[in-house]
């Protein structure tokens, strides 16, 4: 096991009533990648969000584990991968040694989800169940008490940058509902086109970790602190 396998970061970690922001990399400027990752934690954010695309799952293409590994060792922030991938058994242990603590897969993927789930687990992450914003809630529910991370997409996976979809969020009241029945400390995350508004109704809505991109590190003045303490 990797030095930075060893450690565990958890949701956990945090009151379960804190909201925590996750800024997605996707948005970074990649000519200075180690001081965006760098800044946003200084800014305050606990969670990086690392969106993994395979041109299949979804029309695009992103990075590998190389790039997650290279991060690993200048943050402290939870690591949290989003795999938009046909086959999250094949790279999960990828990621899991590249020091991915948290790992999200997309229940529309023709894997198992069960299984899926036991083997993230298997790998020493914790797991996380997602659902496109034309997925019903219902395909997730036999799955919800066994995660500890479910993801509402609030746009079309694929690529950041674009508009929130505000019909999500019946599906966010309806899964916090779910989530509070279970009495488990499931963190809700919402992913896409979140920014003061959208974060403001998701918060309202029962979304308890912001994932922001373009809000975050295309913030117009860039000030991530700012940008960061907004959304909360
Ligand atoms: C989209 C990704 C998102 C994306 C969000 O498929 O899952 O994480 O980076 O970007 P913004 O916040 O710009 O919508
Ligand atoms: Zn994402």
């Amino acid at each position: 096991m990797s030095e930075a396998s060893a450690e565990k970061r958890l949701f956990t970690q945090w009151p379960n009533n804190r909201i925590l922001v996750a800024p997605s990399l996707l948005a970074a400027h990649y000519e200075r990648l180690l001081e965006d990752v760098t800044a946003v934690e200084k800014a305050g954010a606990e969670v990086l969000h690392l969106d993994i695309m395979d041109g299949h799952f979804v029309p695009n293409l992103s990075f590998g584990a190389d790039l997650v590994k290279a991060l690993r060792p200048v943050s402290q922030m939870l690591f949290d991968v989003h795999l938009m991938i046909t086959d999250p058994i094949k790279y999960a242990p990828r990621f899991k040694d590249a020091g991915a603590d948290h790992i999200t897969f997309h229940v529309e993927v023709e894997q198992n989800a069960g299984e899926v789930i036991d083997f993230i687990h298997s790998l020493g992450c914790t797991a996380g169940i997602s659902l496109r914003p034309g997925t019903s809630y219902e395909a997730i529910m036999p799955y919800l008490d066994k995660v500890e991370m479910v993801l509402v997409m609030t746009v079309e996976p694929g690529f950041g940058g674009q508009s929130f979809h505000a019909e999500q969020l019946p599906k966010i009241e309806t899964l916090r509902k779910a989530i509070d029945a279970t009495g488990k400390p499931i963190r809700l995350e919402v992913d896409g086109g979140i920014a003061q508004a959208s974060a403001e109704l998701v918060r309202k809505a029962g979304a308890d970790v912001l994932v922001a991109g373009s809000s975050v590190f295309r913030a117009k003045d860039g000030d991530y602190k700012k940008a960061i303490d907004i959304l909360r």
